[in-house]
C-alpha cells in the first residue's frame, strides 16, 4: 500500500513544464474548480493528483525526476496517450455526450476505432495502476472525466479496500444516442464506472441520462450511488483577481479597441465546436440587420481560445471563427467602429478585463456539462450584466431564471435576444445580475470537492 489519504486522477494536472531555451524547466500552474478545491483540503492532508504528462516539458521533468510534492505525472507513451486523449477521449466520447455527430458520415467504428481503444484501456491501466500503487488502505480516490472512464472498474480489482468516486465534467448522452457506441464498447464504459462507489455529475439533467444508460445498456445501476454536485464559481478568487493591476491594464487597451460610450457583449471559450462560437457570431450579424440602430454603438468582444489542435474538425472550426469576424467586420465595420474584436491568444487577465466590462454575455453551446463563464461574468461584471444562455447549458438549471434563455440553434432568437439584453432597463439588469452571481457562487469549488468527498467517505449521498 502507498501512503496517499485522498488521490485526485484525471488527464490534465494541475502543473505544466515547459523546456525553456537555456535547457532548464520552467512550471506553469493551471487554474480552475479541481485545483482550488484541492487546495481547500490543504498539502498536510497527503493528498495526491495523478495526472498525465501533455507536453514535451512534462516527459522531460518526469525523465529528470523534476516535480511537485503531490502530483505524480504518468509518461504513457506519446502514440498510446494521442490514441486514448484525440483518438477516443477527444473525438469519440466527447462528441457523443456532447451530441456533435454528423451522423449521415460519423460515427464510423472500423477497426482503426478498435486499435485506438486499445489504446485507450492500456491509458486508464496505467492510472488504475498508479492509484493502486500509492492509495493507502481504504483512502478516498476521485477519478475525473471521460478520459478515465475505465479507471473505476480497473482499480476495484486491484484494491477492494478503496472508496473509489468518478465526477463527469461533461454532459452524459441520453441511451439513445449513447447507443451509437458499439454495443460492447458501451457496456465496458459503464461497467467500468460502475467500478466507482459514487458517480457525480453537474446537473440532474446528466445524471439521470447516464442512470438510463445503465438501465438500458447494464442491468441498472447496482451499488453503485448517483450524486449531483453543480460546481459553482469561486467568488473570492475571481474578486481579487479581477482587480490586479494587469487586469487593469487589459481593460485599458480593450477600451481603446471597443470605443468611447458603446455596448460590449462579451463571449469567452476554448474554440470548442460545443461552444457554438459560429452560430453566435452570425446572431451578432442578425442583429445588426434587424436592429441598425446599434450599429456603432456596440461591440461584440469574442475571445475564442486554442484548443485540441491536433484535430481536424477544431481546427477547420478556428478557420471558420476567424473568417466569419473578418466578414463581419468587412460588412459593418466603420474607420470608427470595428464591429467583432476577436482574440485568440489565452490571457486570463485580459478574459477578466472582458469580464468586468461586458453588458451583456452571451453563452450559447449547443450542449456543455456547466459552463462556468455564464457563471462568473456575472460575478465579475463592474455595472451588472445581462445573462444570454443557452437552454442545453448545464448553468441553465440553475440561472435560467434570470438569464434570457435561447434555443442554440435558433440564430434569429438568439439575435432578438441580445436586443433584450441590451435594452434591459439598468436596475432591472442590476438586480437580475445579483441574483446571477448569487446562484453562480451557491457551490464554491471547495466546497464542491469537499462535498464529494465527504459523501464518498461517509457512504452518504443522494
Ligand atoms: C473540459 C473537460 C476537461 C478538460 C477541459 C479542457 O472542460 O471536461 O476535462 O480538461 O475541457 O480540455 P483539454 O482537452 O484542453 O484538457
Amino acid at each position: 500500500f502507498g501512503a496517499a489519504q485522498v488521490l485526485v486522477a484525471s488527464n490534465r494536472g494541475p502543473v505544466s513544464y515547459a523546456v525553456a531555451d537555456d535547457g532548464s524547466l520552467r512550471s506553469k500552474r493551471g487554474g480552475g474548480g479541481l485545483v482550488s478545491g484541492l487546495s481547500a483540503i490543504g498539502p498536510e492532508s497527503g493528498a495526491l493528483w495523478v495526472c498525465s504528462a501533455l507536453s514535451d516539458g512534462d516527459r522531460e521533468a518526469v525523465r529528470r525526476g523534476v516535480g511537485e510534492d503531490g502530483v505524480r505525472m504518468l509518461d504513457v507513451p506519446a502514440d498510446v496517450h494521442a490514441d486514448a486523449y484525440n483518438g477516443i477521449a477527444n473525438s469519440v466520447l466527447w462528441f457523443v455526450h456532447h451530441m456533435l455527430y454528423q451522423t449521415p458520415l460519423e460515427p464510423a467504428f472500423d477497426a482503426e476505432f478498435r486499435r485506438r481503444w486499445a489504446s485507450y484501456e492500456t491509458y486508464n491501466r496505467a492510472f488504475a495502476e498508479a492509484l493502486a500503487e500509492e492509495a493507502a488502505e481504504g483512502a478516498a480516490v476521485l477519478v475525473q472525466d471521460y478520459h478515465l472512464t475505465l479507471v473505476p472498474g480497473m482499480l476495484r480489482e486491484l484494491r477492494p479496500d478503496l472508496r473509489i468516486g468518478h465526477f463527469s465534467h461533461t454532459p452524459w448522452a441520453p441511451p439513445e444516442y449513447f447507443a451509437m457506441l458499439p454495443d460492447d464498447i458501451a457496456r465496458q464504459v459503464l461497467r467500468g464506472m460502475l467500478g466507482a462507489d459514487r458517480l457525480g455529475f453537474l446537473t440532474r439533467r446528466w445524471a439521470d441520462a447516464f442512470t438510463a444508460c445503465c438501465e438500458r445498456f447494464a442491468g441498472g445501476l447496482g451499488d453503485t450511488r448517483v450524486g449531483v454536485h453543480g460546481l459553482g464559481a469561486d467568488a473570492d478568487f475571481l474578486r481579487a483577481r479581477s482587480h490586479e493591476a494587469d487586469v487593469d491594464e487589459r481593460m485599458a487597451a480593450l477600451k481603446e479597441e471597443i470605443g468611447e460610450g458603446r455596448r460590449t457583449i462579451v463571449r469567452v471559450d476554448r474554440t470548442e465546436l460545443s461552444k457554438n462560437i459560429v452560430r453566435g457570431l452570425l446572431a451578432y450579424r442578425q442583429l445588426l440587420d434587424d436592429r441598425p440602430e446599434w450599429r456603432e454603438r456596440v461591440v461584440h468582444v469574442a475571445f475564442a481560445y486554442p484548443s485540441r489542435q491536433d484535430l481536424a474538425v477544431y481546427r477547420d472550426y478556428t478557420a471558420e471563427v476567424r473568417r466569419l469576424a473578418e466578414e463581419i467586420n468587412e460588412q459593418y465595420g466603420t474607420p470608427g467602429w470595428r464591429p467583432v474584436v476577436l482574440h485568440v491568444e489565452d490571457d486570463f487577465a485580459r478574459s477578466l478585463a472582458a469580464y468586468r466590462l461586458a453588458d451583456v454575455a452571451l453563452v450559447n453551446p449547443v450542449r456543455d456539462g456547466m459552463n462556468l463563464v455564464a457563471k462568473e461574468v456575472p460575478v465579475v461584471s463592474d455595472a451588472g450584466c445581462a445573462l444570454v444562455l443557452s437552454r442545453e447549458a448545464g448553468a441553465h438549471e440553475e440561472l435560467g431564471e434570470d438569464a434570457i434563455t435561447v434555443n442554440p440553434y435558433d440564430v434569429v432568437q438568439t439575435a432578438e435576444a441580445l436586443h433584450e439584453a441590451l435594452s434591459m432597463r439598468p436596475e432591472d439588469r442590476t438586480e437580475r445580475s445579483k441574483r446571477l452571481a448569487a446562484a453562480a457562487t451557491a457551490l464554491p469549488p471547495a466546497r464542491w470537492f469537499l462535498d464529494q468527498l465527504e459523501a464518498l467517505r461517509g457512504g452518504t449521498g443522494s
